[in-house]
């Protein structure tokens, strides 16, 4: 018999922002920060990698959070709670090592505020001392504030347009400038994790990565999700997906992020049609 993942609560967080928490409890046992599930809403869904943003053993449920920005996560943005997600797989990809780093900072942007979060505060019962940084378009597409103050040490908010916050980039280097960390941690647009890695690598601060190039099956065997770094090719899916950032080849991930947007185009206007 199939297993049945139920969504058990979903929630618009902005727009075009939702959460849900699912009923996997093979999965909430097992996730650890930094890993992530691959879910097909229905039979012909496309296969959609999301990072796991919080677990609960005990109600066996699993938290998500994902925009609805093309056809695959506006189909499973239509499902509501007590609906099932055909295939919710994980947990997949390496768990980030929970160690001693001392001094953290944790730098979550967009729709990854959530997996920054779970991050976070995993750190922070690890006993490092946690500062966050929370980078979005506007104060208002923040979340998990209230969760973030109680386990951070120092809080900031970055905004595209200064505001109700600091612009992203004087932030970072000002943060940086002054902040004595051992370990920067990101999670978030690949341009934005980019620019923390610049920032970073010049102050000699040892940065984590977690990359989300296109993927298909999540265990290595497509070579969809390939990155090069240090030179060599590595798979996101299961040699990350985080990586040193100070070693990621940025610029070839971000063009092959956008090799099949035109595509996506053409499918989203189908899709608003009512083609497909
Ligand atoms: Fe296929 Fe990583 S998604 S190899």
């Amino acid at each position: 018999m199939r297993a049945t993942y139920r969504i058990i609560e979903s929630t618009d967080i902005q727009p075009n922002v939702k959460m849900f928490k699912v009923y996997a409890p093979g999965i909430s046992r097992k996730a650890k920060p930094g890993q992530f599930v691959i879910i097909r809403s229905h039979e012909y869904g496309e296969r959609i990698p999301i990072t796991i943003a919080g677990t609960d053993p005990d109600n066996e449920d699993v938290t998500i959070y994902f925009a609805e920005v093309g056809v695959s996560s506006r189909e499973l943005g239509r499902l509501k709670e007590g609906d099932d997600i055909l295939n919710f797989s994980g947990p997949l990809g390496n768990a980030i090592p929970l160690k001693q780093y001392g001094e953290v900072l944790c730098v979550g942007g967009g729709v990854f505020q959530g997996a920054n979060y779970y991050l976070a505060e995993a750190l922070h019962l690890a006993g490092n001392r946690v500062s966050s940084m929370v980078c979005a378009r506007k104060r208002s597409h923040m979340f998990l504030i209230e969760k973030l103050k109680e386990i951070s040490k120092e809080l900031f908010f970055a905004t595209d347009d200064d505001s109700d916050g600091d612009r992203f980039q004087a932030l970072l280097e000002s943060t940086l400038e002054r902040g004595g960390y051992s370990h920067v941690f990101t999670f978030g647009p690949t341009s934005m994790q980019k620019a923390v890695c610049m920032a970073t690598k010049k102050r000699n601060i040892p940065t984590s990565v977690n990359l989300f190039p296109i993927m298909v099956d999540g265990t290595g065997m497509c070579g969809a999700c390939r990155v090069t770094v240090a030179g060599a090719t590595r798979f996101a899916c299961i040699d990350g997906p985080e990586f040193d950032g100070h070693l990621v080849d940025f610029d070839e991930l971000i063009s092959r992020m956008r090799y099949y947007t035109p595509q996506e185009k053409i499918a989203m206007v189908l899709q608003e049609e009512g083609v497909i």
